[in-house]
């Protein structure tokens, strides 16, 4: 019913201690009871197993042998690395890694079954080692022509620009695959901002300062491996997009060149982080 279905969505812990964080659960996630019911739960920041006492944790850590995640380092820029993560061959890991992230997504169905999926985690390093950031999955083979299962910027790491270097990454694979790509549906409300504010930076960088001559909804596609619908619909919400005689023609509005223009001073300011895909040593797996 439906009352039950909202009780199930209710966070069923306190809090989470990981590394120098302590962060608040959002929704609920299958951790074992006898964990959930102190309202604590210790994670190994490296290897994300979960303990119900810092006493269990600290035993652990003493003989924890991963310095950062399982799998292949394929891309490393400065402190930024992202690690390919077989589930099939790192269960154990992947599985703790979506017990963690269905405490912050509230519409997917944590997978028991990690096999079918590739995990892509992001880590950040500093004089202590590498610290997970973020990670998004994604199937092996996916019929729909998804590039993304599930998102997931940590709450302690959010807001600074690091979601979209997530989504960047996942349509850098794609385009290496020589595919358009597309996040699996329905996104969550903060999916949708993410997804957006990343379209709508890569299509009108695209279109402003790209060497290229693109000029077609396909061209825009094929460029950034998205597909042509989510390329519409970014354009459509833009106001980009005019018909003119049964033709889509692309408009850069006044709006969209001052977003821009002001987008980029404060880029220059702050600096933005960027995926260099020089930097991305992968191939598509056969
Ligand atoms: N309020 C308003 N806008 C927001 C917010 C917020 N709380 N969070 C992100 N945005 C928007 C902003 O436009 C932002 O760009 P800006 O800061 O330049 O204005 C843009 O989204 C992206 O921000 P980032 O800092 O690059 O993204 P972040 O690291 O915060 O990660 C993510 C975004 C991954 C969606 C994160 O919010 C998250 O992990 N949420 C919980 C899990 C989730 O919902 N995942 C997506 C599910 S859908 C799927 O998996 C396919
Ligand atoms: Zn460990």
């Amino acid at each position: 019913t439906q009352n039950q279905t909202e009780i199930s969505r209710v966070r069923n812990f306190e809090k989470i201690h990981m590394g120098r964080d302590e962060i608040e659960p959002w929704y609920f996630s299958p951790y074992p009871e006898e964990l959930t019911e102190t309202g604590v739960i210790y994670l190994c920041e490296t290897c994300l197993s979960y303990f119900g006492s810092e006493f269990q944790l600290r035993r652990h850590r003493k003989k924890c042998q991963l310095l950062h995640p399982p799998g292949n380092e394929i891309y490393r820029d400065q402190d930024v690395s992202f690690f390919e993560i077989d589930g099939k061959r790192q269960r154990t890991y992947c599985r703790n890694l979506c017990l963690l992230s269905k405490v912050f997504l509230d519409h997917k169905t944590v997978y028991y079954d990690v096999d079918p999926f590739l995990f892509y985690c992001m880590t950040t390093t500093d004089q202590h080692g590498h610290h997970i950031v973020g990670y998004f999955s994604k199937e092996k083979e996916s019929a729909d022509g998804f590039n993304v299962a599930c998102i997931l910027t940590l709450p302690q790491y959010q807001r600074k620009g690091y979601g979209k270097l997530l989504i960047q990454f996942s349509y850098e694979l794609s385009k290496r695959e020589g595919r358009l790509g597309h996040p699996e549906k329905p996104l969550s409300d903060l999916g949708l901002l993410g997804y957006r504010g990343y379209w709508e930076e890569a299509i009108v960088d695209l279109l402003v300062d790209g060497d290229l001559k693109v000029s077609s909804v396909d061209e825009i596609a094929s460029t950034l491996a998205m597909t042509v619908n989510d390329v519409l619909h970014t354009l459509s919400y833009l106001n980009m997009l005019k018909i003119s005689k049964n033709n889509h023609v692309i408009v850069l509005t006044n709006a969209i060149l001052e977003r821009h223009s002001a987008r980029k001073a404060k880029e220059q300011l702050k600096g933005k982080r960027q995926i260099d895909p020089a930097r991305l040593q992968w191939k598509p797996p056969v």
